[in-house]
């Protein structure tokens, strides 16, 4: 694993959009995997920023799919991924709705199995964004999910729904389940990217990067995968033993060599 420890979420940001962008100019139908929630917001806000100044790539053949998606609202709410991820980057870079995807809530018994069939036939997420919970989920896995799930329903713990209920009017209007990315799908992706910001993240990102590997932490699965770059900034890094190493491999990496 590859962990970053940068001074400051505008840095992740900058990084991020670099990484993205990197990927997009070398292969324009990339695939990538988005993630919501609040700390990608930065994030996207600069893939925005450089797309509209006209220093972007062009995103006009790239497909993305969404890490998971509430069960249970309104179709077009407001709050769903799938409208929240339109809202904050897809629209705002060109890419086509066609070409959005997140799991599809219509149809919870087949809708595992056919998300997991649309990234396959997509071939594949190339890159994949990550946060992680205050209490080490993976995307909605939370804690006791099985680290070789596939996209399926999961029950959100009742942190999750208090953690989410600023995005909604209270913690009773947000939902109780969820589709959800796998553990085993978020590891078929071919480079995983976490960013983790605030010291509300360090005991996850610690127990994440540096604990057993363990379903009581599913982040720790990150550990399985050959190809993850940790991006953090210094109250997500505050928890992590080993952070003067993470520093001296960061600072002696060349230049030329991408995440
Ligand atoms: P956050 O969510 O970015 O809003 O903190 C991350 C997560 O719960 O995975």
């Amino acid at each position: 694993m590859e962990i970053v420890p940068l001074a400051s979420a505008e840095e992740i940001a900058h990084l991020a959009a670099d990484t993205i962008e990197d990927l997009v100019r070398r292969h324009p139908a990339a695939v990538l995997g988005l993630a919501t929630g609040s700390t990608p917001l930065p994030t996207y806000r600069e893939l925005l920023r450089r797309h509209r100044a006209g220093r972007g790539p062009s995103y006009h053949a790239v497909r993305t799919f969404n890490l998971d998606e509430y069960v249970g609202l309104a179709p077009g709410h407001e709050q769903s991924y799938l409208a929240t991820i339109h809202r904050e980057l897809t629209d705002g870079l060109g890419i086509d709705r066609d070409r959005v995807h997140g799991p599809d809530p219509a149809d919870l018994v087949t809708a595992g199995q056919r998300y997991e069939r649309a990234i396959a036939e997509a071939g594949g997420i190339d890159l994949q964004l990550l946060g992680i919970g205050g209490n080490g989920h993976l995307a909605f896995n939370e804690q006791g999910s099985s680290l070789a799930s596939l996209t399926r329903v999961k029950t959100l713990t009742r942190r999750t729904r208090a953690d989410n209920a600023r995005f909604f009017g209270s913690i009773d209007e947000v939902p109780h389940h969820v589709l959800t990315q796998g553990v085993g799908t978020i590891l078929r992706a071919e480079h995983l990217v976490l960013i983790a910001t605030g010291a509300a993240k360090a005991d996850a990102v610690a127990a994440a990067i540096e604990g057993p590997l363990s379903a009581s932490c599913p982040a720790s699965a990150l550990q399985l995968h050959p190809h993850v770059s940790v991006l953090l900034d210094p109250g997500a890094a505050a928890r992590l033993a080993r952070l003067d190493y993470y520093r001296e491999v960061y600072a002696d990496k060349p230049g030329w060599q991408r995440l």
